[in-house]
């Protein structure tokens, strides 16, 4: 992609994984990393793009230029993303959101007093990229533009293509990052390969490299569809 075909184009990239808070001290959590989600923050600055990047519990440095809002849970990265994307062309949900939280946080830490733990009681978290499309297209019915594009990225076990492509149109996206998870596990690691799955077109594949290109192939894939 040339450079600087994002310009003025405002994104919002969503990077990290949530926490659910258990107690003060504890949570439930996740092994991602926030470097895919970042890589794309620093190739869409490169791009020229307007970048704000909602990192959930990432010890990354903040991307030069990139304006960073930081969250720790997925209501709270909910919140930052939604107040972010009514102003934004793209939006790219790299986060790995927690699909459930506590019902409750206990306010002091839960102590060891008795052999039988009391169970940790689970409620749904929102969906933010189902929502996010769910706006959309209230909205185009109502003749307003909201985030022209929507991104999501998924990790499948099995029968990759065809769940990538009920959450595609579950989730109401354009582009769906397929990654591709078993052994190789792309959490923490420089590399990524993943399918990108297309609304109205054919599958892009990715080959194994660094979350560097996928981004670059990822913006190209976006800034064909800007209008
Ligand atoms: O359904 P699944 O978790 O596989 O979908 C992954 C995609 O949906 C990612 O883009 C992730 O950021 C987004 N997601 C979300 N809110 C959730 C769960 C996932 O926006 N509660």
């Amino acid at each position: 992609g040339a450079k600087g075909d994002l310009a003025g184009r405002r994104v919002v990239i969503s990077a990290g994984g949530t926490r659910e808070a258990i107690d003060p001290v504890r949570f439930i959590g996740n092994r991602s990393s926030g470097l895919q989600g970042y890589a794309l923050a620093r190739t869409a600055l490169a791009r020229g793009a307007e970048v704000t990047l909602v990192a959930a519990n990432v010890g990354l440095p903040d991307p030069a230029g990139a304006r960073v809002v930081r969250v720790e849970s997925a209501v709270q990265l909910r919140d930052a993303v939604l107040a972010a994307a009514g102003e934004a062309d793209v939006v790219v949900m790299a986060a790995a959101v927690a699909d459930f939280r506590p019902v409750s946080r206990a306010t002091t830490k839960i102590k060891k007093t008795s052999d039988d733990p009391d169970p940790i009681y689970l409620t749904k978290n929102p969906d933010i990229l189902a929502e996010l499309g769910e706006v959309r297209r209230e909205r185009r019915q109502d003749g307003k533009p909201y985030a022209e594009v929507l991104v999501g990225f998924a990790a499948e076990t099995d029968d990759v293509l065809a769940n990538g492509r009920a959450k595609l149109a579950r989730k109401g996206c354009d582009l769906l990052v397929v990654n591709q998870v078993g052994e190789n596990l792309a959490f923490g690691r420089p590399d990524n390969a993943a399918t990108v799955l297309i609304a109205d077109g054919d599958p892009v594949e990715i080959p194994r490299g660094p979350k560097e290109d996928l981004a670059g192939i990822v913006w190209d894939l976006v800034a064909a569809r800007l209008v």
